[in-house]
């Protein structure tokens, strides 16, 4: 039982709070772009109550300069640039610098980051080893998350309990080289194919293209790829991205943060997603007859099924990424001479969902997923490489909030409460 008299004047910032008889003040925080949120911090303290929000629905976990994101509006920025700038003009290493540094580089500096990058361009023989070791049907996400912890094994500096901030941009550039050598080595093994070395001089996409396939790319895929790589880098606090900063909070080693985030991301509820779309859309190609009746299972509550690819906890309007992807899906397709059925199939599932009522209340629209496996699969990418590749594409981020989460004043290992509702106390017998 409790009353909530809010003071939205600025100068105020305090809500009061009267909870069984106690009353209390809030602190109201404001971001940049008026989100106002209640510091509930000492409430617990104060009344005894804590808050109960399964799923974080309505929490935020922290303050964060990195990424804005207005979901009832579809507006995405990076450090302030929007998304649709940002994916016309620059490329994945610029995108990852302004992340990471919170500024677009100069000419010098972003040669002083290539050249970070550089240092690490060679996969040491463990390293090689451990992916020859994987049964080449593994899944790469798994061997992606294995990997990437287990490159702690031969980083010994980069365990310490606190990184300094240059030991830190060091291990930053380190899994931005490494962890894309490793998944393109890695494609190359499930396919019994020689490892084709990374040749860092060639921009990000290109050198990964070129490391996958053993054959230079065409500026086509390389724009693509740049394009879906930039679309993923950060999306402040999803799933993966509040796993690495949980993770990272009990000051675990960089590797073991970002390995927990690959896995939290491979879930199909996340970034496997996009794999599940394509499987979706197979599934719905090899039945025929059409998305009708896949859009009724989605609709019914006795199906498990729902549309992958399509909802987000956060958009409510239309998710920015999807409506550039969409339209890169077209280009790309037409400019590499490609016609996939699939494409058509998504198309009018799409359509069909969106005039359908189910989809329009519950305010469900594409996701940045629904559309990029079509891509990838125009550029000869395997359907289970599809989310490392996000993951690719997200790391930069996780880098940044790991090292933004760090470097916070006050900041505190991550432990949310509880509200036990079990069995009282028993005694055993
Ligand atoms: N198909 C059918 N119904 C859906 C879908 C969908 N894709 N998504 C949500 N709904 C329904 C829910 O059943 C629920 O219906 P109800 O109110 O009748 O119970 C309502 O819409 C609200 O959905 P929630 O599950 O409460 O939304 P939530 O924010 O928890 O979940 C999520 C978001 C996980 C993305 C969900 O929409 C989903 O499962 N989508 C499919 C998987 C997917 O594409 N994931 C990628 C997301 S983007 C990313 O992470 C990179």
């Amino acid at each position: 039982m409790g009353a909530l008299k809010l003071h939205e004047r600025k100068e105020l910032q305090v809500a009061e709070l009267t909870v069984a008889d106690t009353r209390i003040t809030l602190p109201i925080f404001y971001g940049t772009e008026g989100e106002k949120a209640l510091d509930i911090s000492k409430l617990r303290s104060e009344t005894g109550f804590v808050t109960l929000d399964p799923a974080y629905m309505n929490t935020a976990s922290c303050t964060s300069e990195i990424t804005y994101l207005d979901g009832e509006n579809g507006i995405l920025r990076y450090r302030g640039y929007p998304i649709e700038q940002v994916a016309e003009k620059a490329c994945f290493l610029e995108v990852s610098y302004l992340l990471l540094h919170g500024e677009l580089p100069t000419a010098v500096q972003f040669e002083a980051f290539r050249s970070e990058l550089r240092d690490h361009a060679t996969i040491s023989p463990f390293c090689q080893n451990m992916i020859r070791s994987f049964p080449t049907h593994a899944h790469p996400m798994g061997a992606l998350a294995a990997i990437t912890a287990a490159l702690s094994a031969e980083n010994a500096a980069y365990l310490a309990q606190d990184l300094p901030q240059s030991q830190r941009q060091e291990v930053t550039a380190q899994l931005m080289q490494q962890l894309k050598s490793v998944a393109a080595y890695f494609y190359r093994h499930m396919n019994g194919l020689t490892f084709v070395e990374s040749n860092p001089r060639l921009d990000y996409c290109e050198d990964f293209l070129t490391m996958l396939f053993g054959a230079c790319p065409t500026a086509e895929a390389v724009r693509a790829l740049n394009v879906l790589l930039i679309l993923h880098a950060d999306h402040e606090q999803n799933c993966s991205t509040s796993t690495v900063r949980l993770v990272g909070s009990s000051k675990a080693n960089p590797y073991a943060t970002i390995s927990a985030g690959i896995s939290a991301l491979w879930g199909p509820l996340h970034g496997g997603a996009n794999q599940a779309v394509i499987e979706m859309l197979e599934a719905i190609r090899k039945e025929g007859g059409g998305v009708k009746k896949f859009i009724e299972k989605a609709k019914s509550k006795k199906d498990a099924f729902v549309l992958m690819g399509f909802g987000h906890r956060v958009y409510k309007n239309f998710d920015p990424r999807a409506v550039i992807i969409k339209k890169a899906c077209d280009d790309v397709l037409e400019k590499l001479h490609v016609h996939d059925p699939l494409l058509d199939i998504a198309k009018a599932l799409e359509a069909e969902a969106l005039q359908d009522s189910y989809f329009i209340e519950r305010k469900l629209y594409p996701n940045v997923d629904f559309y990029s496996g079509i891509i990838y699969k125009a550029l000869g990418i395997p359907v289970t490489m599809f989310t490392v590749l996000f993951a690719l594409g997200r790391l930069p981020g996780w880098l940044a909030q790991w090292q933004e989460m760090l470097t916070a004043s006050g900041m505190k290992i991550g432990r949310p409460r509880q509200i036990y509702v079990g069995s009282g106390k028993r005694d055993w017998k």
